[in-house]
């Protein structure tokens, strides 16, 4: 069986800047799979290229055993795989249901002569995406913000309202860029129970994160790099115990 995610032979290059460099993993589907290293270490690079943002300088990147690269982002997330944003993609003064929809119709082709003709078939979508929707927003924990604007609602539950959003085009395979990043203790446990709960639907989750206490929590499997390249990789416990890891990066 070939992995849900296989990258090989990875490089980026922003001018001299190499980026991400002979970089090569596989993502199993129905893990937690982190990605963990230094400030700078091409890790939200990495998911630009997964995601289809970045064109590679070299090297392959498969999703199901098919070629991506060159594919958008709105292709991809037709063909299961979504994200979240280091820097939050909430639209402030829409509600948070909307912003959960919205996440559907932008990551989904949303066929523009349907909606313009306002077909029967339409309106039945867009009831269910909004069913849907409430769903998600109950599953992250934000059921009480559903009529909520956006910019009335902590930062701790719009970070949850963002991976509705990642979660509302369906996908088989979520890559969450820092979710963690500015939450509180209380908040980030809540976040890893999430992340608990969307990996026991059967959706793969990549992750990238500095909270290490997190990672080494609920990760299946941890890849380390630094400047682009792999400096480790293997459970949490073999990470942990990786003289090179603790020298580059637990230990500094
Ligand atoms: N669009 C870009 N143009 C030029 N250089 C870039 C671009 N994106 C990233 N870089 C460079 O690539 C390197 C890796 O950056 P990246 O943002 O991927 O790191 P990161 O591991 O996500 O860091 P952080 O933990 O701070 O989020 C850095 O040297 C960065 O300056
Ligand atoms: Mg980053």
């Amino acid at each position: 069986m070939s992995a849900l995610i296989e990258v090989k032979g990875l490089d980026k290059a922003f001018g001299g800047v190499h980026a991400i460099e002979g970089l090569s993993f596989s993502v199993e589907a129905g893990q937690i799979y982190s990605v963990i290293g230094p400030n700078g270490a091409g890790k939200t690079t990495l998911f630009n290229l997964i995601t289809g943002l970045y064109t590679p300088t070299a090297g392959e990147i498969k999703l199901n055993g098919e070629n991506i690269v060159n594919i958008p982002p709105n292709k991809l997330a037709e063909r299961g795989m979504c994200r979240t944003f280091q820097q939050m993609q909430i639209c402030m003064n829409m509600t948070a249901l909307e912003n959960v929809m919205l996440g559907r119709h932008l990551q989904l082709k949303s066929n523009f002569l349907t909606t313009l003709l306002r077909l029967p078939s339409l309106l039945k979508d867009e009831a269910d995406c909004r069913d849907h929707a409430i769903e998600l927003m109950k599953f992250v924990g934000c059921g009480d913000y559903i009529e909520t604007e956006a910019s009335a609602m902590s930062y701790g539950a719009l970070k949850r309202l963002e991976i509705a959003r990642a979660l509302a085009a369906e996908p088989k395979v979520v890559l969450l860029d820092e979710p963690a990043a500015g939450l509180n203790s209380v908040e980030t446990a809540e976040l890893e129970e999430l992340l608990k709960k969307i990996a026991a639907q059967g959706i793969t989750v990549v992750l990238v994160e500095h909270d290490m206490k997190m990672v080494m929590g609920i990760s299946d499997h941890i890849l380390v790099i630094n400047y682009g390249r792999k400096l480790a990789e293997g459970t949490p416990e073999e990470i942990r115990n990786n003289p090179d890891v603790i020298a580059a990066y637990l230990g500094g």
